[in-house]
């Protein structure tokens, strides 16, 4: 049986992905500015097999409904791309949470479209691969690259674009993303059905997507200058003007927790005792504080003190998806 196996790295946006264009290629609304991590991800071994229809294994157990759609409808792509046919089991292992908010989908189609790529013989370049994996998963398209990564949004006008590429920092950044795990139990919004929800009947939808491009440069110009600060701020502010367009949904949702509003207060509490250190969430209610690498321990060490996280770690600059 020819098989084959990859692993990819989970990653967080600073700079948030919010929003999808019509159409059926899965492309962004907006760019984006992430980090992938060292600690988490998936590994996901891709075999053909005799069957009448794709399996999806997730963490040993077998997959049915949306999850297992989204692989075959993923897996049909393939198929097509390469005139072959045939189906897959793909058995996945995440070591992340799995739909929590900790980018499991991101690391999940980045190993999926790596392993793809090298069964179905597809030869694509890095840049064509993180066009497939977004198709996936908007941010499974970062997860293909290491560290600091940068996501072209979709053009509404071609629909090109869409992919992400490695953008070279100032290393005296040295940063590191605080993990802060505020919650056990899965989310209850996806992402997607989120992101949907909030431009079909966000007033601020409009908003959010005119002033994205420049909150965008500036955060990339401050990454590849080396300026924390400016990085910092905007990382914050692109998730509170992403959480704040779900606020003014019809009907209103959001995943903060009671927890998740308590560490972005220690973290702004903090940093105004002199720490350098701003918050990020995503569509879970855990919180990533971005810092640098001489403050994480001690930072950590405060964050800690809050009674009632799941799990805290901090997560270095990861690398980008591998063959196995
Ligand atoms: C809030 O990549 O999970 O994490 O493309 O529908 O799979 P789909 O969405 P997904 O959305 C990520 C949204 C976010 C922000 C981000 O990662 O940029």
């Amino acid at each position: 049986m020819k098989s084959t196996c990859a692993y990819a790295h989970t990653n967080i946006a600073l700079i948030k992905y919010w929003g999808k264009l019509p159409g059926h290629l899965n492309l962004p609304a907006t760019g984006s500015l992430s980090l992938t991590l060292e600690n988490f991800g998936t590994q996901t071994a891709l075999s053909f097999i005799d069957a009448p229809q794709d399996v999806f294994v997730l963490n040993n157990q077998q997959q049915i409904g949306e999850p297992l759609l989204r692989v075959q409808l993923f897996l049909d792509i393939v198929r097509a791309l390469s005139k072959n046919d045939q189906h897959c089991l793909v058995d996945s292992r995440n070591d992340v949470p799995t739909r929590s908010g900790l980018a499991s989908s991101a690391s999940g189609f980045a190993a999926l479209s790596l392993a793809a790529n090298q069964l179905f013989s597809l030869n694509l370049n890095p840049i064509d691969l993180s066009q497939l994996a977004r198709v996936g998963s908007g941010s499974a398209a970062r997860s293909i690259f290491g560290e600091f990564v940068y996501m072209h949004p979709g053009s509404p006008v071609d629909k090109t674009g869409g992919y992400a590429e490695p953008l070279t920092t100032d290393p005296s950044l040295d940063v590191r993303l605080i993990v802060v795990q505020c919650a056990s139990t899965p989310k209850k919004i996806s992402s997607r059905a989120g992101m949907m929800h909030t431009s079909a009947t966000s007033p601020y939808y409009s908003s959010w997507i005119a002033t994205h491009a420049q909150d965008l440069e500036e955060a990339t110009r401050a990454a590849m200058q080396g300026d924390f600060k400016t990085l910092g701020e905007l990382t914050e502010h692109s998730t509170l003007k992403m959480h704040a367009s779900m606020l003014a949904a019809k009907p209103a949702f959001w995943y903060f927790e009671p927890l998740t509003i308590t560490v972005m207060n220690r973290v702004k509490a903090l940093r105004d005792d002199g720490a350098h250190c701003y918050f990020t969430m995503d569509a879970g209610p855990h919180v990533k504080v971005l810092c640098q690498a001489q403050q994480a321990q001690a930072i950590t060490n405060e964050l800690r003190k809050i009674e009632g996280i799941v799990q805290i770690d901090i997560a270095k600059p990861g690398p980008g998806a591998k063959l196995i």
